[in-house]
């Protein structure tokens, strides 16, 4: 854990490229080895989990549409998001990553509030994202951040559930007036 909270104020989020591949895989690769240690994924039991995810993988992600960002302290890549544009004012959203030892400052809210903006910036409305649904701290975070949870899905090659949520504009205003309700009528909004 950094305990210089100096940092906080030279990150920042930059747009990247596809020389910044081999630097923001890593990045990848190694945020989501905590949740492979967590749940127990293995190259052999789960060769498809993020934490496995080849630079091949990432490469064929890049096309028109596609927006990989990293949160840097100058030109170290500390954390990682991607939105791709899937038409219809959606855009998918992945690869949300912050760098153990950077964890727990904000910045993956950070990256999230980022990406919310730049999807509006872009003329979209709505993200989508998948996650694993087992992990009930990561789905509380999301549901923190606006995200409503729409369902969930088992596929083969993979050894946990993939749960789906959303944000949009429309469903964060809902978010806000029931989170008022609630704290009003609990007697906190006075
Ligand atoms: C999810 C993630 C990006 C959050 O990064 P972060 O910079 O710590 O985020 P923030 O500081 O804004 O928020 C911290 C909160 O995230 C939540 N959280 C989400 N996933 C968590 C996890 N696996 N372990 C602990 N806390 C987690 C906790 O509520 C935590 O609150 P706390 O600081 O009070 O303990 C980071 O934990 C990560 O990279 N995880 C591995 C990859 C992953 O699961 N990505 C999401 C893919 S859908």
């Amino acid at each position: 854990m950094i305990n210089d909270f100096k940092f906080q104020d030279l990150v920042e989020i930059q747009v990247l490229t596809a020389e910044h591949l081999p630097d923001y895989a890593g990045v990848i690769r190694k945020s989501f080895a905590t949740v492979a240690k967590d749940f127990k994924l293995t190259k052999e039991n789960c060769p498809g989990h993020t934490s496995f995810v080849t630079d091949e993988r990432l490469s064929s992600e890049i096309m028109d549409g596609y927006y990989p960002f990293g949160l840097c302290i100058d030109k170290k890549i500390i954390g990682f998001a991607s939105l791709t544009d899937m038409g219809g004012e959606v855009f998918e959203m992945k690869n949300v990553s912050v760098l153990p030892e950077y964890r727990h400052y904000g910045y993956g809210k950070k990256l999230l509030d980022f990406c919310k903006t730049k999807v509006k910036q872009l003329g979209g409305s709505k993200i989508t994202i998948g996650i694993v649904e087992e992990s009930t701290v990561l789905k509380d975070w999301y549901a923190a951040n606006g995200f409503i949870h729409t369902g969930t899905k088992k596929f083969n090659q993979l050894q946990f559930t993939v749960g789906f949520m959303e944000w949009s504009e429309a469903s964060t205003t809902t978010f806000i007036h029931k989170q008022n309700h609630i704290e009003r009528d609990n007697g906190f909004f006075m």
